[in-house]
């Protein structure tokens, strides 16, 4: 920034230019100063004994606003089972552990994937990953981004990568429920995503000094973690962060990455209502009710006329989705064959008592078969009520997102500033906040560098969002001319990863 003021004020004295450089020297990777730490990690292939260095809360801007999430540990494999690696000319993983969109501190991590959630969402906004205890580290949830199941143990993304000979770097995050002493919220859209773009810049700005490939940073995380890493791939070098990002004094450094994992995102979240209408609008909620029908239909109504406007050719060269073979896209490319994969998997005496057990579901020669509506009872209740992101009484965790200054929560869609105040305009600020947290928003605009491979993952029994927000993504993507791996779980709920070993092999193998 000063550097900047200097140059634009034409004035080059030295003074000026001795106090930029080293407020930039700030950020300078002291290769160092670190721990040496052993880990034993369960892999799909056995327990791997991983020696690697260990390097803690790094402040990766020069005017942190809160050093305790804006700072980022770097874990480097030495050995592994008592070989030596050397990771410089690998990817570099890039986990970050947001959930909820609350904010993300790993300043008290003891070691790799050791990151709690500081609080957790308000009920029934985070469900624990499937299959993992909904106590993790610290008694919180979904600690240490997303995991998997490996031999009865949790194993995240992280570690499986640094038992794979990867540099795993663990960004914190400021999130939507931070306030300062005056009671105004600091992080608040576009915090979050301001800060992984700044970690990012820190990472690439110290290439050659943190071991790794800094043209091959792949970002991993699940659900708003999820969409926050997808936004970050999608809006890489964005000029529309330029101002967010000098104002925290951020390193002077690209941050387009290479290539997203991108689990169950909670993303499009202007269009999220409506699409959850148009997925779960008739499944009852848990008390046995469903949502009005009426408000439903014209949430649903709502997601026809984005979904044609999107004029967006499905994988597979599906014709353009709409609201009306949308369900038949999802069942052909993602549903049927999830399901397909997980019976066949199964013995045949398991099969048979899980076609007994899930009536809606059936099997012919080998394959599984279902429609739409028989996929929808087989899910059940819906985890969200209507509208199940913009709330009337702004309770969301989203309506917190949108906050600003000392206004914890706002609405961000016209249908719910309507139902609750009766006037139709959303504050004149959040149209461009949307853009900046959306993804969808920047796949296939000029000025940004895309990240080129993209790992796309949801559990079929996911309803914290629709299941088109992943079938978009996927799917603009494509027609954007990226190499897109997109799949999704089999009765899987929200936050499942049960591929996460080839999730790294994936990343090992990817080249320029
Ligand atoms: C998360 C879950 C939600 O249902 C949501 O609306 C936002 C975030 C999460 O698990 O991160």
């Amino acid at each position: 920034r000063l550097m900047q003021a200097t140059l634009a004020a034409g004035i080059f004295s030295g003074t000026a230019l001795r106090a930029a450089c080293a407020e930039t020297s700030r950020l300078v990777f002291n290769a160092d100063d670190f721990t040496e730490l052993k880990k034993t990690i369960t892999t799909a292939k056995g327990e791997r004994v991983v020696t690697y260095r260990f390097y803690k809360a790094i402040p990766y801007v020069s005017e942190p606003i809160d050093v305790a999430y804006q700072s980022l540990n770097i874990s480097v494999p030495v050995s592994i089972d008592g070989k030596r690696v050397d990771s410089s000319g690998s990817p570099i993983l890039f986990s970050n552990s947001v959930g909820g969109y609350m904010p993300s501190s790993v300043a008290d991590a003891t070691g790799i994937g050791g990151a709690p959630m500081r609080g957790l969402p308000p009920t029934g906004m985070q469900a624990p990953p499937q299959g993992v205890a909904p106590t993790g580290i610290g008694g919180e949830v979904q600690s240490g981004g997303n995991a998997m199941i490996a031999g009865g143990k949790r194993v995240s993304n992280a570690e499986l990568a640094l038992a794979a000979g990867l540099t795993v770097v663990e960004p914190g995050a400021r999130g939507r429920t931070l306030t300062d002493a005056a009671g105004t919220y600091y992080g608040v859209a576009p915090a979050a995503i301001v800060d992984l773009k700044a970690a990012v810049k820190y990472v690439r700005f110290n290439k050659g000094r943190i071991p790794g490939d800094t043209d091959r940073i792949v970002s991993s995380g699940t659900s708003a973690g999820g969409a926050l890493s997808a936004l970050l791939g999608a809006s890489g070098d964005s000029p529309l962060f330029a101002p967010y990002l000098e104002a925290i004094g951020a390193a002077d450094a690209s941050d387009a990455i290479f290539a997203v994992g991108s689990w169950c995102p909670i993303a499009d979240l202007e269009h999220a209502d409506m699409a959850y209408e148009w997925n779960w609008g008739a499944n009852p909620l848990s008390t046995g009710n469903t949502v009005d029908q009426n408000l439903s239909a014209q949430l649903k109504n709502g997601f026809a006329t984005y979904q044609s406007s999107l004029k967006l050719k499905g994988l597979g060269g599906f014709g353009p989705l709409t609201s009306a073979n949308y369900s038949d896209y999802l069942l052909k490319t993602y549903l049927q064959p999830a399901a397909t994969q997980y019976l066949a998997k199964l013995s045949s005496e398991d099969r048979a008592a899980y076609l007994t057990r899930n009536p809606h579901i059936r099997w012919k020669a080998n394959q599984a078969r279902f429609g739409w509506t028989d996929f929808l009872s087989h899910v059940g209740a819906r985890k969200k009520g209507l509208p199940a992101f913009d709330a009337f009484d702004l309770s969301s965790g989203e309506n917190n997102l949108f906050g600003r200054d000392k206004t914890k929560a706002r609405h961000f869609t016209a249908f719910s500033q309507t139902h609750d105040t009766g006037k139709t305009a959303i504050d004149a600020d959040i149209p461009a906040l949307l853009d900046l947290m959306n993804p969808m928003f920047f796949i296939g605009k000029p000025n940004v560098s895309t990240a080129q491979h993209w790992w796309i993952r949801v559990g079929t029994k996911d309803s914290d969002t629709s299941l088109s927000i992943v079938g978009n993504l996927a799917a603009a993507l494509s027609a954007n001319k990226r190499k897109v791996n997109s799949a999704m779980y089999w009765d899987g709920g929200h936050g499942a990863n049960e591929d996460a070993d080839a999730f790294v092999k994936w990343v090992s193998r990817l080249n320029k």
